[in-house]
């Protein structure tokens, strides 16, 4: 069963808030959400392997590390995750970025994919699939589907708040795929969004209501 990782870094909560409020606009949204990602990928790349490697520092030679094994893949699910790349590229600059295209049906809540373009080698990547919202889990379960689909097999999962339902989806779909969230919030409404949540992300992100 892949692991729940709840990030309650002070600093990551703090920015949180603002980013629920619904006061905040969309500029300080979008950068609060890119540095709220960024904050979250140092955790989430806790485990990446290093080579030890030799540097010569201006006084001598000296033992470092750098990265080594699987490169990173970024895989936003569109729209909202967009939002999140850009911190974990300020991170990890190499990770190549995937995209998939995910929407709800919103009347049956259903996920509909309508664009998927990924790094051919993603199979020899760490994947992270990112999206700030895992509400009823449909849309990152069919897109964490889609990619294993295409090869995809080292794969964590991204997300700003979640519901209990969407981290149950995700545990019995995808049992190998951790998740890490800043927050794990009360329920579900009847139209399946977050409560008390952040509202509609995309919308929030870019201006469209
Ligand atoms: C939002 C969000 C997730 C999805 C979560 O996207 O960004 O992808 O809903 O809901 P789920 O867990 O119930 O599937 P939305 O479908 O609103 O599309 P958008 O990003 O284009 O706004
Ligand atoms: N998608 C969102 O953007 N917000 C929610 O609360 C649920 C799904």
């Amino acid at each position: 069963m892949g692991k729940v990782h709840l990030i309650e870094h002070p600093l990551i909560q703090h920015k949180l808030t603002i980013i629920r409020d619904k006061n905040t606009g969309a500029k300080d949204f979008r950068e609060l959400v890119e540095e709220v990602s960024l904050l979250m990928a140092y955790e989430v790349t806790r485990d990446i392997c290093l080579e030890e490697v030799e540097v010569e520092t201006p006084m001598c030679k000296t033992k470092g590390y750098t990265m080594a094994g699987k490169k990173v893949g970024v895989i936003p699910v569109l729209r909202a995750g967009l939002g999140m790349v850009d911190g974990i590229l300020r991170l990890i600059p190499t990770a190549r970025v995937g995209h998939i295209g995910v929407y709800r049906d919103p009347a049956s809540l259903q996920p509909v994919e309508y664009y998927c373009k990924l790094p051919d080698d993603i199979k020899e990547r760490d994947l992270i699939v990112v999206d700030p919202m895992l509400a009823t889990g449909g849309s990152a379960a069919a897109a964490i589907a889609f990619i294993k689909e295409r090869g995809g097999t080292s794969i964590k999962l991204m997300c700003l708040l979640a519901a209990p339902e969407g981290i149950a989806v995700i545990e019995k779909a995808h049992p190998d795929v951790d998740i890490f969230v800043a927050a794990i919030d009360e329920k579900l409404d009847e139209k399946g969004y977050i409560v008390p949540g952040l509202g509609d992300a995309g919308d929030r992100l870019f201006g469209t209501k």
